[in-house]
């Protein structure tokens, strides 16, 4: 197995998801709903998996490979872009299913999601398979499954300070669940 392609799957799934949405009869709520929240606890399980095992490791190599600055933008880039998909994935629950109003949540999380799949293939992802053995992006991918395996049925939804996650991954004390408060986004656009 291999990280990377663990991650390229997820984010098929998601963009598969979000089309089969476009797909559903408006007035079918209940299937809308159904779909949506498998979505919705995907998106933030992936996110989680990420914060928890992709970047801190990703810091890890670039930095043993003196890549530090770049290492540190993809990730500062990579929780920012998180938080803005967890709150626009809370925005979609506080819209009426099938309304104008939840279709446009939906396109929000869709296209913040959208562009930050492309960024991390683009970046991280490629990155990681140029600084990384195949055989860290298996024991990576293991612990990747398995977090995803425990966490099927979704995880709280927190923000992160990117900042403070890149800090604490360097020291090694990186705790995705932590819970840290967003004390604010250093790069925020
Ligand atoms: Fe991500
Ligand atoms: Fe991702």
């Amino acid at each position: 197995m291999d990280i990377t392609q663990l991650i390229l799957d997820d984010h098929h799934e998601q963009r598969r998801l979000f089309a089969i949405l476009e797909q559903i009869d408006r007035s079918d709520t209940e299937a809308l709903s159904a779909v949506w929240g498998r979505l919705a606890a995907f998106l933030e399980v992936h996110a989680a998996a990420e914060e928890a095992i992709f970047y801190p490791e990703l810091l890890n190599v670039g930095i043993a490979a003196r890549r530090r600055a770049g290492v540190e933008g993809e990730t500062l880039d990579a929780i920012h872009d998180h938080n803005e998909i967890r709150d626009a994935v809370s925005e979609v629950a506080r819209r009426t299913v099938g309304s104008d109003e939840w279709y446009a949540a939906v396109a929000g999380a869709n296209l913040a999601n959208g562009d930050h799949m492309a960024e991390e293939e683009r970046e991280g992802l490629t990155d990681f398979r140029r600084l990384a053995g195949l055989q860290q992006r298996h024991n990576l991918a293991v612990a990747f499954v398995a977090f995803e395996a425990r966490n099927v049925t979704g995880v709280q939804p927190v923000d992160k300070d990117p900042a403070a996650n890149v800090s604490q991954a360097e020291a090694g004390t990186w705790s995705a669940s932590d819970g840290s408060l967003r004390i604010g986004d250093l790069r925020s656009s």
